[in-house]
């Protein structure tokens, strides 16, 4: 037939195959055969059944998502599930890997669906800012019922192929070869006879919504889409599917795809989606890796013992090493307490939290260290202390071991330069807590070997993380440009601003807490004795720190956290400190509205980014929304510091900052010339 799309003949059963690597997405050129072969199905009266498979190693993984945002050549998958499910004899999709998106759409176009036991299926749209497009909206709740298909689509996290058995979303799951159960499994249903209702027609399970709950969840779900608009839609759609007509519901569906699709927010998260792919591509990363089977950790701090655990959830077993048997047992103590609270959670079962701690090793002696293959420091963050470490670990670690650091500002060149091997050192900058958040800064060295640097790329995948390569500077990538986004905030704050008005301005800008509320529950102190390290103040911080107020661990910050609670308080003593040191300075306040603070503060924030890019610390625009979204909370409806530049306008940037630089004379503002070039070429190539 096509190379994308092959039709084969078992005793009657027709398998069509669909293959199109690597996840077979729905592309036109797999579009247009697989409706070809449909429809000659449909009209082939010695075909007793029909099965549709896929090649390699997954189902159908959606729609081409490169296809968007351009025409859409048809056949469109809707107009494919329409002809599927018109089919009188009985039709099968063989689930294996992920069916997801229109994947899932096709099968829900089968009068069955099986899988193997392995497979996960799922609706993940919203995650591209958009809605099921092809059905699903009205197809899921159909079999799996309306709260249940909410909860699905509006998050868009896949489910197992038990669970979807459980849920009525597939009929038979199996473990070995899934295609030949699946063939036995459409000629039994031959056999045995129709009718086969499609799923369009089974709303029997509709029928025991109960709406009011239906409407409380998605109205506690549209409160937590901070200004996305793909998971309101999707609630509306599955609402839709319960209250209207099928093909009504279908229409509206459509109507709100078309919309989304074209919106800023689903432009921004699909540029997310390729740029953390694009993030982990680096010229060399092909290199012959390292073995990597044991992980060694410096440090049972929060920052160690999150990354230890990150290694031994990825299935590394881990040697954590700490000064003294005391500072080892409090270490360990808490990791097995974190994975107590998984347990109690549900998001771990008994048996797994033992398989996990069984991977700890503790020692306090380096020479343990020997048959680590990769050794992650996250002890003290001060210079003096990072070299000792690494000279004992030159001594102790085996030939072509890793060294990293998980400093977040110091300078690796100078820690690599004190071992005798540079070549085999960089930086693992996790973001705390580093079991739980996705981001991983790698930082290159000077001389760190393509090799090594190769190794940890694939190792961050292999633990879940997100990795993007960024070169040595103060802060890296991240922390620089927050110092960047953080200079202008005290300075509002004397001009007039509260605390809460600024925090109310990202918050409203779509970030999950402002800044103040990010320092206090951070800790105040960690930036003070960075600050002090540097020679640098901050008026107000440096107060509230020298009070005690060192945020939420102390009950008290730029907020107050009464009784434990983590709830900020906006506190009249800090609001009257703010108006003191402003006396002071001589500054009279005045009303700043929220378009000033998002200027002077994300305005630098992104003009730092265009340094960092004009450097090659960062290789691509897309990094640096990377990091921003994964490591830092930046709205991902925005799709980065960078991306976000593009929608609000570089010309309108630079405009501002030239503003502000004038009045002001501060470097932050004083615009990068590649993000000049920016506002003339829209592009952020050098
Ligand atoms: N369209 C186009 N390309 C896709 C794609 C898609 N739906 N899904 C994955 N790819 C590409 C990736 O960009 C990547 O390309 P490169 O190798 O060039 O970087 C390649 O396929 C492999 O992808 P991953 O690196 O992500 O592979 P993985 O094995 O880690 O994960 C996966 C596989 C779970 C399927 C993951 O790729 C994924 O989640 N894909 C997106 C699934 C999705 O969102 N589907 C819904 C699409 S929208 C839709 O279907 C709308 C509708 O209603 C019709």
């Amino acid at each position: 037939m096509s190379s994308s799309v092959s039709v084969a003949n078992e005793g009657g059963v027709a398998i069509v195959t669909i293959d199109n690597p690597p996840v077979n997405a729905l592309s036109f050129h797999v579009r247009e055969p697989l409706m070809q072969a449909l429809v000659a199905l449909r009209d082939d009266a010695s075909v007793t059944a029909i099965v549709i498979a896929c090649a390699g190693r997954t189902f159908v993984a959606g729609a081409d998502i490169t296809e968007f945002g351009k025409p859409m050549q048809q056949p469109e998958l809707r107009a494919i599930v329409a002809v599927l499910e018109a089919i009188a004899r009985p039709t099968v999709a063989a689930i294996h890997g992920t069916a997801l998106g229109g994947g899932l759409e096709l099968a829900l176009g089968c009068h069955f669906r099986v899988a193997d036991q392995g497979a996960r299926l799922g609706l993940p749209e919203v995650k591209l800012g958009i809605l099921p497009g092809g059905g699903g909206t009205v197809r899921l709740p159909r079999l799996v019922g309306a709260a249940k298909a909410l909860k699905m689509i509006v998050s868009g996290t896949p489910i197992g192929a038990d669970e979807a058995y459980g849920a009525g979303l597939v009929d038979a799951v199996f473990e070995g070869d899934l295609t030949t159960h699946a063939v036995n499994f459409a000629r039994e249903m031959a056999r045995k006879g129709g009718p086969f209702p499609p799923v369009r027609d089974r709303d029997d399970v509709l029928k025991e919504t109960d709406l009011a709950a239906f409407d409380a969840e998605a109205a506690d779900l549209a409160r937590k889409a901070r200004g996305l608009e793909a998971p309101i839609a999707c609630a509306q759609a599955v609402r839709d599917a319960v209250t209207l007509p099928f093909d009504e519901a279908l229409a509206e569906e459509r109507a709100l795809f078309v919309k989304l699709v074209a919106s800023d927010q689903s432009r921004a998260q699909r540029h997310l989606f390729f740029a953390e792919r694009e993030a982990a591509k680096l010229p060399g990363k092909d290199a012959v890796k390292r073995r990597i089977a044991r992980v060694g950790v410096i440090g049972a701090g929060t920052m160690g013992g999150g990354i230890a655990m990150a290694f031994a959830n990825g299935g590394f077993p881990v040697t954590l090493l700490e000064t003294s048997q005391e500072a080892l047992r409090r270490g360990l103590a808490t990791i097995e307490k974190n994975y107590t609270v998984s347990v109690a959670r549900g998001s771990l079962s008994e048996d797994a939290k033992r398989q996990r701690l069984a991977q700890f090793k503790g020692t306090i002696d380096h020479a343990d260290l020997a048959d680590c293959d990769l050794i992650v420091e996250a002890a003290f963050e001060d210079m003096a202390v990072k070299k000792e470490i690494f000279g004992k670990l030159d001594a102790a670690a085996r030939p072509g071991a890793i060294l990293a650091t998980n400093t977040s500002y110091l300078d690796i060149d100078e820690i690599a330069a004190s071992t005798s091997r540079p070549q085999d050192v960089l930086g693992l900058h996790f973001f705390s807590p580093a079991n739980v958040m996705k981001l991983l800064e790698i930082v290159r060295a000077e001389k760190t070997a393509p090799d090594a640097l190769a190794t940890v790329i694939d190792l961050a995948r292999r633990i879940g993380k997100v990795a993007v390569v960024v070169g040595v500077c103060h802060g890296f990538v991240g922390n620089r440009m927050l110092a960047a986004r953080g200079s202008e905030s005290e300075a509002l704050l004397l001009e007039g601003a509260t605390p809460s008005q600024i925090d109310k301005a990202f918050t409203d800008f779509g970030w999950p807490m402002g800044p103040f509320q990010m320092g206090d529950l951070a800790g105040l102190d960690i930036g003070w004795r960075n600050r002090k390290a540097r020679g640098l103040t901050a008026p107000i911080a440096d107060t509230l720190c020298q009070q005690g107020r060192f945020g939420q661990k102390t009950g008290r910050g730029f907020y107050l956290y009464e009784n434990g609670s983590r709830t900020p308080v906006p506190d009249p003593e800090v609001e009257a400190l703010i108006r003191d040191k402003a006396a002071e300075k001589g500054i009279v306040p005045r009303t700043i509205d929220a378009d000033e603070i998002i200027e002077r503060t994300l305005y630098p924030l992104v003009n730092e980014g265009a340094k960092i890019l004009e450097e090659g610390i960062a290789a691509r625009a897309s990094d640096i929304d990377v990091v921003w979204v994964n490591g830092y909370g930046f709205p991902i409806g925005k799709g980065g510091p960078m991306f976000w530049a593009g929608l609000e306008g570089a010309a309108r940037i630079v405009g501002r900052l030239r503003y502000w630089h004038e009045r002001t004379g501060k470097d932050v503002f004083k615009p990068a010339p590649l993000l000049e070039r920016m506002a003339k070429t829209d592009s952020w190539e050098a």
